[in-house]
């Protein structure tokens, strides 16, 4: 990770603490953990909240391509710098609540979400807005991706279960500012073979 980008994010954390919700990026040892079930047939992916883009640069090293990354960021800051570090991906600078209002895919196309997303910060309304917005562009079988520095899954039981979702931890790294914990979010009623090439 370049120096700048620890200096940036401490800065964004200090301007906002409970947008930013960490002091440093990620580390590649999370970033690996988050993106291990991600590969190059995923097809196209979506990121919620990549600041400087630990993740992205881990989905890229899977061989997914760049230009099937959309990105979602509501920092400006970050967003410019998005913008000139991938600059073959789709980098939307918004709040990730809008999703479920806006149409960012004609069709539900995308194979994973990675979430960066400070959940505990953020109120179960605007959770479930972006749970409704995430999942409503996902193909049938897809995932997404969330970490968490707490002791369980940040997304409520209750919420999971209004959206029939379930959550399964798939691992945890000490490697990491402070260590953090990887979860996936799926539909529980799902085809879990179904192989969105062929429809
Ligand atoms: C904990 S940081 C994670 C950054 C990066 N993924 C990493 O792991 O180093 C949270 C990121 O989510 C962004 N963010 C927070 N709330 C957001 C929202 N509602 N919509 C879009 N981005 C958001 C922040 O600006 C920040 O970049």
């Amino acid at each position: 990770m370049p120096a700048s980008d620890a200096l940036q994010f401490f800065f964004a954390w200090a301007a906002a603490p409970l947008r930013v919700a960490s002091v440093t990026p990620s580390s590649t040892k999370l970033a690996e953990l988050m993106t291990r079930e991600i590969g190059a047939d995923t097809g196209p992916v979506l990121e919620l909240g990549p600041g400087t883009g630990p993740f992205t640069r881990a989905l890229l090293s899977r061989g997914v391509m760049e230009n099937d990354l959309t990105l979602i960021e509501s920092g400006v800051d970050f967003a410019r710098m998005l913008k000139q570090r991938f600059p073959a991906a789709r980098v939307l600078q918004m709040d990730a609540t809008d999703l479920r209002d806006k149409q960012i895919f004609s069709e539900p196309i995308v194979g994973a979400t990675v979430s960066g997303l400070p959940f505990l910060s953020i109120p179960p309304r605007k959770t479930l807005a972006i749970l409704e917005g995430v999942f409503k562009v996902m193909r049938p079988g897809a995932a997404v991706y969330q970490f968490t520095y707490g002791p369980r899954c940040p997304i409520d039981q209750g919420l999971l279960d209004r959206l029939d979702l379930r959550a399964t931890r798939i691992g945890h790294t000490f490697r990491n500012l402070p260590p953090a914990t990887v979860y996936r979010l799926e539909r529980i009623n799902s085809i879990s073979r179904y192989d969105w090439r062929f429809g």
